[in-house]
């Protein structure tokens, strides 16, 4: 039932660019045409796969109105937001059904693609590979100096899932063993092998790993080294030239393809190192100016020493991945992170898998990996702001983070889905020191 390669066009999720009025996000379940000439049943935010892109600036207050049209509780997450607690998705707040919940995002922070999903408590894995996920992008006007597609027609969200699906075209969940569910075919945007046919000129695809497990291993079939500018947490502070990208689930990179010397009937085509071509751009027209690719894109990433260090250990018990040797237990925090400091966290893999570990809230730069106390060279993957990390097995990673602006508790997980349902998720809490200690100087004045 595969489609025939690059015959079915890229589909672009529709857009939403929020102005006053809150966005009203529908949780359905809906058909959905994923493979030609089937419908198939799908989870979807607003009813479609994947849910609509939303696009705002930094600092501009988003209301999205999460209405839940399902027959189970629901609850949203923005992926990446630097959001207060009672809006970030915790797996305790959420919505019932026929119940509607208000997220107010203050995207106080820098442009970057962000993404939304489903985060039921022990439900995400199914829910999000049923299609319960979207991207989010904050772009701004300093950007626009810097001549890169910028939230434009030319920008283009680009997510990659990989599902299972039956003799009828409908999807099979089925996860076994310990590396997270893996599917049979390979979607971009929902669809198999698609081409996108753009005219000459510069190229920006925003791609966000949306399956539950696999990781991609991203290439050119020509060879040519692919170009990425942005990561988690925006841009790099520099474009670089990769071979190879590789993108665990929940991981976004940008790249920039220069179509600027191509002309009629030139074709790139992305792939998979493991699975093979994902997706074809065709150019149409030209030719076109050749672009002046800038060479810088901003600031390096910059922190304070950290004032504190924490350890967190990623273990295996009874067959199951866990945190610091518990499942998740929302009496349990395993790290009270003080408002406004750095903090170093240590994420110490005593398994023999890798894992993606996301923080909620925060952005962080990645700071030293090592194994058996022996210092390895960061990932090039693991250059700029990000929100995951790939703990490869048995090996310890190092990462500082500011925890400003936000009090109360925040999720951390493994991005392997299956893994966070099974349990290897926790919580933080973020407590205003100053606060504390204010208060127990009034307590002793009055004794
Ligand atoms: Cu995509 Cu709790 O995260
Ligand atoms: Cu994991």
């Amino acid at each position: 039932m595969r489609a025939e390669a690059f015959t079915t066009p890229l589909p672009i999720p529709p857009t939403v660019r929020p102005g006053t009025e809150p966005v009203v996000l529908p949780v359905t379940r809906t058909a959905v045409s994923l493979l030609p000439g089937a419908a198939t049943t799908m989870l979807t935010f607003g009813g479609t796969f994947p849910g609509p892109t939303v696009i705002a600036r930094p600092g501009q207050v988003v209301d999205i109105d999460v209405v839940n049209e399902l027959d189970e509780p629901a609850v949203l997450h923005l992926h990446g937001a630097h959001v207060a607690a009672a809006h970030d998705g915790h797996v305790r707040d959420l919505i019932p059904t026929g119940g509607q919940r208000r997220y107010t995002f203050d995207n106080a922070q820098r442009a970057a693609h962000l993404w939304y999903h489903d985060h039921l408590l022990m439900r995400t894995a199914e829910r999000v590979y049923r299609g319960l996920a979207g991207s989010y992008l904050l772009v701004d006007q300093a950007h626009d100096g810097l001549g890169l597609p910028n939230g434009d027609e030319r920008d283009i969200p680009v997510a990659l899932t990989d599902k299972t699906f039956d003799a009828d075209g409908q999807l099979v969940y089925d996860p076994v063993g310990h590396t997270g569910f893996l599917g049979d075919v390979v979607l971009v945007n929902g669809v198999d092998r698609p081409v996108l046919t753009v005219e000459p000129g510069l190229l920006r695809l925003r791609i966000l790993n949306a399956s539950n497990a696999r990781p991609y291993r991203l290439g050119r079939a020509d060879g040519m080294p692919l170009v990425q500018v942005g990561t988690d947490g925006g841009l790099l502070a520099t474009p670089a030239s990769r071979g190879e990208v590789e993108v665990w689930p929940s991981e976004r990179v940008d790249l920039l393809l220069d179509l600027s010397r191509m002309g009629d009937g030139d074709r790139v085509v992305i792939l998979d190192a493991g699975v093979g071509d994902l997706m074809a751009v065709d150019v149409t027209g030209g030719p076109a100016e050749p672009a002046i690719l800038p060479t810088s894109l901003g600031p390096a990433p910059d922190l304070d020493p950290p004032e504190v260090v924490r350890t967190i250990t990623l273990d295996e018990h009874g067959g199951r991945f866990l945190l610091n040797g518990h499942g998740f237990d929302d009496a349990i925090r395993d790290v009270y992170a003080r408002l406004g400091a750095v903090e170093r966290w240590r994420l110490v893999n005593t398994t023999s898998f890798g894992h993606p570990i996301h923080l909620h809230l925060v952005s962080f730069l990645v700071r030293q990996r090592t194994s058996s106390g022996v210092a390895l060279p960061l990932r090039p993957e693991d250059e700029g702001w990000k929100d995951t990390v790939l703990v490869r097995a048995f090996e310890t990673v190092e990462l500082d983070a500011r925890f400003a602006d936000h009090l109360g508790d925040f999720m951390y997980h493994c991005h392997v889905l299956e893994h966070e349902d099974h349990d290897m998720m926790s919580q933080f809490r973020v407590v205003d020191l100053g606060r504390i200690a204010g208060s127990n100087r009034v307590r002793t004045a009055a004794a």
